[in-house]
């Protein structure tokens, strides 16, 4: 089935999960306009929407999946016929449909909001499986909850669904509760217990509410799982979801782990922007990989080492998710050399009296204005040249 056993997938669901997200809601143009970013961009699935959820997202389904050719378009459903009959209609025309269905899987879901039993879910979660199969091919089960099941009871399900036909096992860690180590040891349980699991890749789906679902996405691909879910900035119910440009600088940065996606990272910049303004919803300026301070530099120590070697403060190249560049932002706490640097790049050699006498100037300035742009040096060394 894997060809590459180190290859791990990309389930996006920006356009599901993501949307979920009060304020983001988005029409089918402009969805399809993000699909066809995000097949460049080369992530593997594309969860388009929740059909039976209402006609907006079914028509978006249908239309997402006319356009785009690569990627796997999957639709999402609960356990029921009628749901699965929608989601298998919206993907007619689709080149590779997926139906993502499943269940809860922990006790709380189980009684609390299923009011049923471990036996009668279980005999659900085969059934919504047996039936989808009969139309699709491709056929993704969520355990939902599975950050808090049983193990136990999670790889009797996990292997009841697989010999149903799935070909896929996400284990959602749907309220963001697991520790990394937890939610790792939970995909080893499942990849050393559950007798047929070879026949399907697990699927690691996180919730960032403890801020730990990049790490447990991590965690999962450390232990087996190769298919990673999440979204464009992390956004998604609640807290959010795993961010799929922090994931996929994971495993370029730490080459060690010998995991590699089809993912295009110099095209994260655009994306992200894209989402961000699409859907109403700011990245904050201190994201990891795509924040707007990601690759700016402030303190004078940083500035001073990273002109000698950038690579003193700089893990990632900015150019390789398409950040315009680094930066070395000018600020009352910046450094002497960081001035130099900028005043070179202006044109204004000085030698080391007139920096001292400038770096004075500039930083009388800086304390009273935050930060300090290429209009207020040209300033700077104007009032420099009245006063001499
Ligand atoms: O978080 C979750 O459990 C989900 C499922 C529907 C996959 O989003
Ligand atoms: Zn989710």
């Amino acid at each position: 089935m894997l060809h590459d056993p180190n290859r791990v997938y990309v389930f996006d669901t920006t356009l599901r999960d993501g949307e979920q997200v009060p304020g983001c809601q988005l029409t089918t143009p402009e969805k399809i306009d993000i699909a066809r970013e995000l097949e460049i961009l080369g992530v593997d699935i594309i969860e388009a929407g929740f059909p039976v959820s209402s006609p907006g997202d079914f028509m978006s389904v249908v239309e997402i999946s006319k356009a785009v050719k690569e990627p796997t378009v999957c639709a999402l459903t609960r356990a029921n016929r009628m749901d699965i009959d929608v989601a298998v209609e919206s993907l007619k025309y689709a080149k590779h449909p997926r139906i993502h269905t499943g269940i809860g899987s922990s006790d709380m879901h189980i009684k609390h909001k299923f009011n049923s039993t471990r036996e009668e879910i279980l005999e659900r979660a085969v059934e919504a499986v047996k039936y989808a199969k009969k139309s699709v091919e491709d056929i993704e089960f969520y355990a939902e909850d599975a950050g808090r099941a049983d193990v136990v009871y999670l790889a009797q399900m996990i292997e009841a669904v697989i010999a149903a036909g799935a070909t896929v096992v996400n284990i959602p860690d749907t309220n963001g509760y697991c520790l990394p180590d937890q939610y790792g040891a939970k995909i080893k349980y499942l990849k050393e217990n559950v007798k047929n699991i070879d026949k399907a890749i697990i699927s690691v789906h996180c919730h960032n509410d403890l801020g730990l679902a990049t790490a447990n996405s991590i965690a999962g691909l450390q232990n087996g799982a190769r298919q990673i879910e999440g979204t464009i900035n992390g956004i998604g119910e609640r807290a959010g979801n795993t961010a799929i440009e922090e994931v996929v600088m994971i495993l370029k940065t730490h080459a060690t782990l010998g995991l590699h996606t089809n993912i295009n990272s110099r095209n994260f910049y655009e994306m992200s922007r894209m989402i961000s303004s699409q859907m109403r919803m700011p990245v904050q300026p201190n994201k990891a990989i795509v924040g707007g301070n990601a690759f700016a530099h402030s303190s004078g120590i940083h500035q001073d080492g990273f002109l000698k070697n950038r690579e003193n403060y700089e893990i990632i190249r900015p150019e390789d998710v398409g950040f315009p560049s680094a930066s070395i932002v000018l600020t009352a706490r910046s450094g002497r050399h960081a001035l130099k640097y900028h005043l070179e790049r202006l044109g204004h050699k000085l030698d080391k009296d007139e920096l001292y006498d400038a770096y004075k100037r500039f930083l009388t300035l800086a304390d009273v204005k935050l930060d300090i742009n290429d209009d207020d040096l040209q300033q700077l060394m104007a009032f420099k040249l009245v006063k001499n």
